[in-house]
């Protein structure tokens, strides 16, 4: 099946400096895809070559089997076919909720616009606001609107640039809940750009992690969070713990236990990451003596507990002192000081070369 909307080999420069970099991108009918990765690392500049909204320097954007980039010449956004949605609405200040849908809609006859918006402000519950000025609107509101506006003219492709930034958390998983069953129902096939891995992990389908202007990993979220490629992708997905090291016999010993360090070389340089809720406390009971870290604090973050956890390296006590975190599911509080067990879940640990080992 040809996708819907095809990136092929897009490097963007400012001023000499490439901020997107051989980026290749494909994404089907009724699939949402995000570009997710940290601040300044290109995403809004390739959504708005995508757009065309940014005029493209290498490379070509197809939208089906027609070329709609190449460098030189291009088709401007509006006749494209798309849907966008950025950051800050940019609803039209001066025209009503139904006016800012019904904008979209000049294909319709003018006397069936109206009627043809109101029926998108009621798929995202704001037919009642339909004659309302957007500074009337809480920034929820108007974003209900801004996407009701670009879905009115069922565009086969929508582009979305942090489109829950403005939001409380309340509000945000609410509407990004009514946003995807509108995308799946609309058949569009959705790029969003996000630096939020827990936002694109309920988003997707399919996410790009980004570092850079390049694309270092792609695939479905369960992919990426259990078979990260580096510790930069892993540290993405949340927080971790982090050890540098170096393998022995097949293993790397880190101050909170031996993890198997597959596809290396004995001798080679490592950084370990270890997921906090892969780093499992017991109650220690007697005669235990493996690996032990002391509780610094405990804090309930509501699903979870966060254990701060200590653990001297080295004989008795001494040597280096690690703090390090361990997530356990519901209410676990242990009293500082109390002595733990730790166990480790394999599947929560990754092993990469040193030299890929930059997390962020
Ligand atoms: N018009 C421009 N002129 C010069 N440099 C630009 C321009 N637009 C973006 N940049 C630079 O390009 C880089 C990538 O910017 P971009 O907005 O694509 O990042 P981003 O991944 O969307 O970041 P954020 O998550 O903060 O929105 C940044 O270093 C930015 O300063
Ligand atoms: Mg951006």
């Amino acid at each position: 099946m040809t996708p819907v909307l095809r990136l092929e080999g897009i490097t963007h420069r400012f001023d000499g400096l490439p901020v997107v970099d051989d980026l290749s991108l494909e994404i089907a009918a009724g699939e949402v895809v995000c570009l997710l990765g940290p601040s300044g690392c290109g995403k809004t500049t390739a959504l708005r070559l995508a757009a065309g909204l940014e005029q493209l320097q290498t490379g070509r954007v197809l939208m089906g089997d027609r070329e709609v980039a190449v460098p030189g010449r291009q088709i401007p956004p509006e006749q494209r076919g798309i849907g966008l949605v950025f950051q800050d609405y940019a609803l039209f200040p001066h025209l009503s909720v139904v006016d800012n849908v019904a904008f979209g809609l000049s294909e319709f006859p003018k006397s069936e616009r109206r009627a043809k918006a109101l029926t998108e402000l009621r798929r995202v519950g704001m037919e009642g606001a339909a004659d309302k000025f957007p500074h009337e609107l809480s920034g929820g509101q108007q974003q209900r609107v801004a996407l009701a506006r670009a879905l009115a003219p069922n565009p086969r492709i929508i582009l979305l640039d942090e489109p829950y930034s403005g939001l409380d958390t309340a509000l945000r998983s609410q509407v990004r809940d009514d946003v995807l069953h509108l995308l799946k129902e609309s058949g569009a096939a959705t790029l969003m750009v996000t630096h939020d891995a827990e936002e694109a992990m309920f988003m997707a389908d399919r996410i790009a992690v980004m570092r850079d202007g390049k694309i270092v990993q792609e695939g479905s979220p369960h992919t990426l969070y259990c078979y990260p490629n580096s510790a930069f992708v892993a540290g993405f997905f949340g927080e971790v713990n982090a050890f540098s090291g170096r393998v022995e016999s097949g293993e790397v010993q880190t101050p909170i236990g031996h993890v198997r360090a597959e596809g290396l070389r004995d001798g080679d340089e490592v950084t370990v990451i270890v997921r906090p809720e892969g780093l499992r406390v017991t109650t220690l009971q007697a005669g235990q003596s493996d690996y032990t870290a002391r509780v610094m604090q405990a804090r309930l973050l509501g699903r979870s507990s966060l254990i701060h956890l200590h653990v001297h390296s080295g004989e008795n006590g001494s040597g280096i002192e690690w703090h390090f975190h361990s997530r356990m599911p519901g209410i676990f509080l242990p009293e500082t000081g109390t002595r733990l067990r730790i166990e480790l879940d394999p599947g929560q640990i990754f092993v990469f070369p040193a030299r890929q080992g930059r997390v962020s």
